[in-house]
């Protein structure tokens, strides 16, 4: 039988427990999930590529759970291509509320008519992470508010390194 492989790819800028999330309620209908780490030239992050995938990298650890095997890998360009040359079946999303879906949408159609035969696979976020978005944790914690629960320990600590180091 041929390994069921999936990605999930995003930019992870950084990791939150929404993703973890899904990356957990995807453990039970994959061999094997790669984690793609976007590596956008055009955006400016908080953390670069190699420090995103090493976080991955330490964390994803904790979670595993069962058969399915967790790697950490990059990419640039196109999601669909990288999906192909991985000989992926499935492009894993999370959607948190509908206003993630016309979006989600617009994108599944698109790696759709890109690879006809990769799909598409959502999930849903547990309703406590359903407003958490890397943008979001950034923004709270650089003004100084509360995210624990909402991005593992080790980010956190990362992202106070980061702050310390700018200011
Ligand atoms: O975590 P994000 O930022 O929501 O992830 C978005 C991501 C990386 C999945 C999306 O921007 C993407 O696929 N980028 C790669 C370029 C691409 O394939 N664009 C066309 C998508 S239809």
């Amino acid at each position: 039988m041929s390994l069921r492989r999936a990605i999930f790819p995003g930019s992870f800028d950084p990791l939150t427990n929404g993703h973890l999330d899904i990356i957990k309620r995807s453990l039970p209908l994959f061999d094997e999930i790669i984690i793609a780490v976007l590596n956008n030239p055009e955006k400016k992050p908080m953390f670069s590529v190699e420090e995103r995938c090493a976080m991955l990298r330490e964390i994803l650890p904790e979670i595993k759970n069962g058969k399915c095997a967790l790697i950490v890998d990059s990419f640039s360009g196109l999601t669909a291509d990288f999906a192909r040359q991985k000989d992926a079946q499935a492009i894993v999303r999370g959607i948190r509320a509908i206003s993630d879906y016309e979006y989600e949408l617009r994108m599944a159609l698109m790696n759709r008519r890109l690879e006809p035969n990769i799909e598409t696979v959502f999930l849903m976020a547990a309703e406590e992470y359903s407003y958490v978005s890397s943008n979001l944790m950034k923004q709270v914690f650089t003004l100084g508010g509360r995210v624990e629960g909402l991005i593992p320990e080790l980010v956190e600590t990362r992202m106070r390194e980061k702050l310390n180091k700018t200011l």
